[in-house]
């Protein structure tokens, strides 16, 4: 009897140890910098998800109704301009000067690399 609960409680240590983990390997799965380089003359552009992450932003927030989960999309035929993020596309959904500082604005805020 005293075997079992200890064969017990081993197996649920193993298991507790298994899904402890599994927190991690989401966060992994979170891309690190991001550069957007059609940038003309101005520097280039990093968005970087540890960032957004510490001021709240969830992965929900931005996927996939402004971003789909694939680096380059947003950009595809050159749809991601600082035209579309003004009209409130892309970065600019949250950069406008309400949710976050505005796309108009602070050029360098987003263009230093
Ligand atoms: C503030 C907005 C924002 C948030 C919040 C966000 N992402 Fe992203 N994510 C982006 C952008 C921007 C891209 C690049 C999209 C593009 O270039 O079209 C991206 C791309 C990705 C990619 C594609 C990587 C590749 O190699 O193609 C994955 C995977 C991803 N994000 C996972 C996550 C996860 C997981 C979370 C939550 C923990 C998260 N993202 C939260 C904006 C965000
Ligand atoms: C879901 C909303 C959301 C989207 C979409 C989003 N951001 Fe942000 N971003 C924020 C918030 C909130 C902050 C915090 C700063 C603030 O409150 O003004 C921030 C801050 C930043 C900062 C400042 C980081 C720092 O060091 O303080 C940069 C740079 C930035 N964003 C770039 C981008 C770029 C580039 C894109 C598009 C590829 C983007 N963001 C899309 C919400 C967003
Ligand atoms: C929230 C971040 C952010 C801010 C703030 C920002 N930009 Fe941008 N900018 C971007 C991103 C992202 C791109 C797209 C780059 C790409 O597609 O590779 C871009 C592209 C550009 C481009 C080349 C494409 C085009 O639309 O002509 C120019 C020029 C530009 N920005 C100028 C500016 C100026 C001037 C300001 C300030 C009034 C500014 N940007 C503020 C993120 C930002």
């Amino acid at each position: 009897m005293k075997k079992n609960v200890m064969r017990l409680s081993l197996l649920l240590l193993v298991l507790f140890a298994i899904f402890s983990t599994l927190p991690e390997t989401t966060s992994a799965r979170m891309p690190g910098g991001i550069y957007y380089r059609d940038t003309g003359k101005l520097e280039h552009v990093l968005f970087s998800h540890s960032v957004h992450a510490s001021y709240g932003n969830t992965c929900t927030d931005c996927h996939t109704k402004i971003f789909q989960m694939r680096i380059g999309r947003a950009d595809f035929r050159n749809a991601m301009t600082m035209k579309t993020m003004e009209e409130g596309k892309f970065c600019g959904a949250c950069h406008n000067g309400e949710v976050a500082f505005s796309v108009k604005n602070d050029c360098d805020q987003c263009h230093f690399k």
